[in-house]
Parts: C-alpha cells; sequence; structure tokens
C-alpha cells in the first residue's frame, strides 16, 4: 500500500478547464471525501487517478511511482459508479466475480469468492439472482462486492448512494463505514452531500469552482471553517450567516445587536453562528418574528426572518408559538462566535470579551 500524490494536476477539454491546478495527497488507509457542489470538476479528478482521463498538466504518483502513462488495468484501482454497471444476463455471483474471471481464476475457486464476498455484503441469499430481480440498495452492493472481491490498493466511489432512497442511503452508509473499517483499503469518495461527507471521512476536502478552499477532518471543518461557503455548507441545517456591521466590538445588523466581539477586521462583516448554539428568549441580543416552525421530532427549528436575514435557531421539540409572534434568541454559554471578511467571506481571527 502507499500515498496517493497529485501534483499540480489540471485537466482542460479544449479552452474548458474541467480541473484547475490541483494538488492533494491521499494518505495510505484514510477515507478522504471530495465534497462540492455539480460541475465543480469531481468525476474528472477520479477519472485521472484511475487512468481514464488522461492529465494536461501535472502528475499522479503512487507512492514513489509516477503513474501518468499507466493504463487503468494497470493501476490496481477499483471504482463504483452512481450507475452500477452491473452486467443484466449474468448473476450476482458472476456480476461480483467477474474481475476474477479477467484475471484467469478457476470457476470453482470464482464461485467460493464470490460468496464469501457478496456474505460481507449481506447478498448471501441473492448469489442466484439476477440485477433485475434486486432493489436498487441491493444492486449497489454487487457493484460494491464486485470491487470488493479485486482487493485493490484504492477504492474510488463516484456518488455511489446517489441513486438509493434516502432510508437505504443512511444504511449503506454505515456499510460503507463498517467495510472500510475491516479492509483498510484507502477510499477517495466523491459527493455532494455534506451529511455523507462528515460521517464518512477521515478527512474532507471541500471544493468551490474546482479549488479546494479547505482540507481537514470533518470535526475540524465543522467547527473550524475557512470561509463562508464551507460554513455554509456543512451542518444541518446549516450555520446563520448575518451580514452586518461590527464597530468598536458591537455587531449590528437588522434585528441583531451583538456586543464584545474583537476581530482582525471592523467594518463590513459576517457573523457566523450555529443554530444549535442559540436558545429561544423572550428578550435577547437577535430579535425577530417568527417565520416557520418546523418540528423535526427531537427538536424544533425556529426561523426568524428580519429584513432580508433568515436566522434559525434549534429549539425544544415541544416549542410552540404563532408564526408572525416576536421571539428572540441568545447564543448558549459554549456558542462559538465566527466573523468573516464580506469582501472574500474569508474567516477573521476574533474573540469574545
Ligand atoms: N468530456 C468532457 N468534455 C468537455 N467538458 C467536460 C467533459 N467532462 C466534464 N466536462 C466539464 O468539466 C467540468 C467538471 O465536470 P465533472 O468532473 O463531471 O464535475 P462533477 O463531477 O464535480 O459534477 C464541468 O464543467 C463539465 O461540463
Ligand atoms: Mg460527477
Amino acid at each position: 500500500m502507499a500515498d496517493i500524490r497529485l501534483v499540480d494536476i489540471v485537466k482542460k477539454y479544449g479552452a474548458a478547464v474541467a480541473v484547475p491546478r490541483q494538488s492533494l495527497t491521499i494518505e495510505d488507509g484514510e477515507f478522504l471525501v471530495l465534497l462540492g457542489p455539480s460541475g465543480c470538476g469531481k468525476t474528472t479528478t477520479m477519472r485521472m487517478i484511475a487512468g481514464l482521463e488522461d492529465i494536461t498538466e501535472g502528475d499522479i504518483f503512487v507512492g514513489d511511482v509516477r503513474v501518468n502513462d499507466l493504463p487503468p488495468k494497470d493501476r490496481d484501482i477499483a471504482m463504483v459508479f452512481q450507475n452500477y454497471g452491473l452486467y443484466p444476463h449474468m448473476t450476482v455471483a458472476d456480476n461480483i466475480a467477474y474481475p476474477l474471471k479477467l484475471r484467469g481464476v478457476s470457476r470453482k475457486e470464482r464461485r467460493e469468492q464470490a460468496r464469501l464476498t457478496a456474505e460481507k455484503v449481506e447478498l448471501g441469499p441473492y448469489l442466484d439472482r439476477r440485477p433485475a430481480e434486486l432493489s436498487g440498495g441491493q444492486r449497489q452492493r454487487v457493484a460494491l462486492a464486485r470491487a470488493i472481491i479485486r482487493r485493490p490498493k484504492l477504492f474510488l466511489m463516484d456518488e455511489p448512494l446517489s441513486n438509493l432512497d434516502a432510508k437505504l442511503r443512511v444504511t449503506m452508509r454505515a456499510e460503507l463505514k463498517h467495510l472500510h473499517h475491516e479492509l483498510g483499503i484507502t477510499t477517495v469518495y466523491v459527493t455532494h452531500d455534506q451529511t455523507e461527507a462528515m460521517t464518512l471521512a477521515s478527512r474532507i476536502a471541500i471544493l468551490n469552482r474546482g479549488e479546494i478552499v479547505q482540507l481537514d477532518t470533518p470535526e475540524r471543518i465543522y467547527s473550524d471553517p475557512a470561509d463562508t461557503f464551507v460554513a455554509g455548507f456543512i451542518g444541518n441545517p446549516a450555520m446563520n450567516l448575518i451580514e452586518g456591521r461590527l464597530k468598536n466590538g458591537v455587531f449590528e445588523a437588522p434585528a441583531t445587536r451583538i456586543s464584545g466581539i474583537q476581530a482582525d477586521l471592523e467594518g463590513s462583516v459576517i457573523l457566523g453562528i450555529r443554530p444549535e448554539h442559540l436558545t429561544i428568549a423572550d428578550s435577547g441580543p437577535i430579535s425577530g418574528k417568527i417565520y416557520a416552525n418546523e418540528l423535526l421530532g427531537d427538536s424544533t427549528l425556529v426561523t426568524l426572518r428580519e429584513a432580508s436575514s433568515h436566522i434559525c435557531a434549534r429549539g425544544p421539540a415541544d416549542f410552540r408559538r404563532e408564526l408572525g409572534a416576536e421571539v428572540s434568541f441568545i447564543p448558549t454559554k459554549d456558542a462559538r462566535l465566527y466573523v468573516f471578511d464580506a469582501t472574500d467571506g474569508k474567516q477573521l481571527s476574533a474573540q469574545l470579551f
């Protein structure tokens, strides 16, 4: 096993830049998630690592070996895509064992390996079915088993759960996490779903317009976002980002007046605070009329709207107030307030006093 290094890689299609200059090291054994909106170059990056796409500029190394010119079959990489790409006329067992057939493994050995691998993804009873006789989740697990059976050096997974319904996605997420723990195979996983990224990753690389804006552990991405793009992408619901002015340690915006904030910059800033760090009260530094109440079961999301800002707090499950009622939010004792530069969105170093 070895780490994988992308060094200054660029991908252009004619004059169009699909991936701007990008460098990234994937550590041996880690589960790295590339998270970003559609069109930001995630699939292209994966295909370059796999060798399915030429690299316009830059190098890819596996350990010390430069693999730019190695064909896909010599890179020891298995890919799982959003479209499972199963062979419809083959049984589950034959689909799973297909990579072994290409290697010339005997029929008996293939059957045995397929059985063992199918058990890992709970497909044991389905070995003789065809893909059309399976649910979406089961088909996805066949694709996964077909990747696992190869014991590759690297897994590349490109939005593998996005065709599944919400409940199945949660189950499969846990299965993927467990499998990674069990097999320890280095994995690069692409998604636009922040919950998937947070739950699966050992590290997340967040992409904005093809550039990596932050590469960090999920904990740090949540607790210390580099800019408003990251802050607004992570968390469910995402961090409140309130545009206003900071002057002499006092932040002011429509509906909001919070004092005691010291930051590197005063003037136009964006104040960030997470909904889970606001409690609901009759008076407090953030006040307004209730715009929406959303019961989630274990809590209620309460949104205030004042001028153009929507500010959301996570309140108790039994919170009951009419829409339009006046209410206030107070930062909790352990709340962290973030201050971002309104011009470029970068997080400023800030302190409360
Ligand atoms: N074969 C291609 N020819 C031209 N442009 C492409 C091709 N493949 C992808 N692109 C462009 O490259 C950019 C990145 O695409 P992609 O890597 O698929 O993004 P993502 O997977 O993040 O949604 C997009 O603007 C897309 O239109
Ligand atoms: Mg894609």
